[in-house]
């Protein structure tokens, strides 16, 4: 499990409340399946598929909650990705929670995932939050929620998306396309202090990288994200501070 776990329930909540009810669920890497157990208990779900990547991995989930008969509602599978899951699931929901934005996009670009039909994305990246906006408005999908929470120290994103017909770019009055993707349409508006902090650490960070003096590509980088930092903090609303 990732950092910050000792305070996983607010986290998992933000993810419950992304789950419309009477949902069926897919948990992809479920690892101790808390968040399907939620679901089911709070009868937020009709039915949820609990995946992890091995046998092994499902194995040692099983061996976790395996004294008690699992409800009907709740399968457990083994496979990669969207390899356990089939047309006939008729899934609502696909939630990926807990793995780097990279694995999500991987997993997420299978040829699988036409056939689970129109489902519903609720997502919780680890870092490179850009990496999975640009790969969800190229491939038709339109966020409708987003939420920021800082938890212990560690900030955690969790998103919710749905497929849409046309290509949906994100715009601002201000903003570049790429700091929108980098910041989040919907959080850049939402006038939610914890998004004002969370730019705020991410400019004195970048000041300080940039400050440390690296004069070659990391130190250009440095400076093009402080000027993103920049401008995503001038451009939040001001009238919740
Ligand atoms: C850090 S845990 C997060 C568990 C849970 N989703 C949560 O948010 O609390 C990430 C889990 O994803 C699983 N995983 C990683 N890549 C996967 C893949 N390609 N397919 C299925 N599961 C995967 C790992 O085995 C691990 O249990």
């Amino acid at each position: 499990m990732g950092r910050g776990e000792s305070n996983g329930g607010a986290r998992l909540r933000a993810l419950v409340d992304m789950i419309p009810e009477g949902s069926r669920v897919a948990d992809i890497g479920t690892d101790h399946a808390l968040l399907p157990r939620i679901l089911l208990e709070e009868r937020r779900a009709a039915h949820c598929i609990a995946t992890e990547i091995t046998p092994a991995a499902l194995d040692r989930l099983q061996d976790r909650i395996g004294r008690f008969p699992l409800p009907a509602t709740l399968e457990l599978r083994a496979g990669d990705g969207l390899a356990p899951l089939l047309p006939s699931d008729r899934l609502d929901v696909l939630v990926l929670a807990g793995m780097g934005a990279g694995t999500q996009v991987a997993i997420l670009s299978s040829p699988l995932r036409t056939g689970l039909g129109s489902c519903r994305l609720v997502l919780q990246p680890q870092g490179e939050p850009a990496v999975l906006r640009r790969w969800l408005a190229g491939n038709h999908y339109r966020i409708i929620a987003e939420r920021l929470q800082e938890i212990r120290g560690f900030f955690h994103l969790t998103l919710a998306a749905i497929p849409h017909q046309r290509e949906s770019p994100a715009d601002h009055p201000v903003l570049f396309s790429e700091d929108l993707m980098a910041a989040g349409p919907l959080l850049v508006r939402s006038g939610d202090p914890v998004v004002r902090r969370f730019w705020e650490i991410q400019l004195h960070r970048l000041r300080r990288l940039e400050a440390a003096g690296a004069r070659g590509a990391g130190g250009k980088q440095a400076a093009e994200d402080r000027q993103q930092a920049k401008r995503v903090l001038e451009a939040l609303p001001t009238d919740a501070l």
